[in-house]
């Protein structure tokens, strides 16, 4: 069960934390991968990790929140492979703030890369899942879009928008062939949470919120992507699926 061969993935933001993960974990289950980010230079760990399961891996440079580079890069892996059967929309960022300091400027960035870029790719994308009337898209929203946490309140709205865009998208394009669903992660030690977790107030808070009393891995973001993007879970649609250990439960 949930193997993935004979499957194109096109994951962003892999080049290191969960897209890097999960990039490995879907060589390991059989599919081909395409890795993108920002910076060509900085996908060639997540490379060399993932050619060891022996599939193919196609680097593509793209900022997501340029559309342009977005169609440019879509079209070179559909170039590359003649198909894309799997999306993981992963790239994304925080730069907390809370509500009385969040800039235009940061309100902006925070969405266009969120949410405007997720958007455009899976729009993108979705045209090629089409003809083959198979496809798989799931975003890594964050527990963050159906609990507030405070201090960022504009990340947080990023996430609860990509929910609803699980939903509405789910529903629009299911009589081709294609699934719309989203992961929600609770804290994961990454590039993005780092910072806040060297706090020890911070990091005992959020360890206090989660019941079993441990952060997530990316490993637990893997699983659930192999799983949403398997053969196996055709019936599952429009869902947000929490690896949140469950914090959003209470
Ligand atoms: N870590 C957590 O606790 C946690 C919890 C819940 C949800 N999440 C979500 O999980 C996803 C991955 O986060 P992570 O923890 O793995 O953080 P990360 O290590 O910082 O990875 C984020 C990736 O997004 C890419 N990225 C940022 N802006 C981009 C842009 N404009 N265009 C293309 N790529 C861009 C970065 O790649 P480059 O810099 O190479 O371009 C980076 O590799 C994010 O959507 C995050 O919100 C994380």
């Amino acid at each position: 069960m949930f193997r993935l061969d004979q499957k194109v993935a096109l994951i962003t933001g892999a080049a290191a934390g969960i897209g890097a993960g999960i990039a490995a974990a879907f060589a390991r289950q059989g599919a081909d991968v395409a890795i993108s980010g920002r910076t060509f230079s900085k996908l060639e760990q997540t490379r060399n990790e993932v050619s060891l399961y022996g599939r193919k891996v196609f680097c593509v440079e793209m900022d997501v929140t340029d559309t342009t580079q977005v169609k440019k890069g879509v079209s070179a892996v559909e170039k590359e492979f003649g198909r894309i059967d799997i999306l993981i929309n992963n790239a994304g960022i925080n730069h907390p703030a809370p509500g009385l300091d969040v800039t235009e400027e940061n309100w902006d960035l925070q969405f266009n890369t969120n949410v405007k870029g997720g958007f455009f790719l899976a729009q993108c994308v979705a045209s090629i899942m089409m003809r083959h009337n198979w496809g798989r898209i799931i975003w890594i929203s964050s527990q963050s879009g159906l609990v507030a946490i405070p201090g960022q309140p504009a990340y947080c709205s990023t996430k609860g928008a990509v929910i609803q865009l699980v939903r509405t998208l789910g529903v629009e394009w299911a009589k081709s062939g294609i699934t719309v669903n989203s992961i929600a992660p609770t804290f994961i030690e990454t590039a993005l949470t780092k910072k806040r977790l060297e706090n020890p107030e911070y990091r005992s808070y959020v360890l206090g919120k989660i019941p079993s009393g441990k952060l997530a891995k990316v490993e637990d973001v893997s699983a659930a992507a192999v799983f949403l993007a398997s053969e196996e879970a055709g019936m599952v649609n429009c869902h947000t699926l929490c690896v949140d250990g469950g914090w959003t439960a209470w």
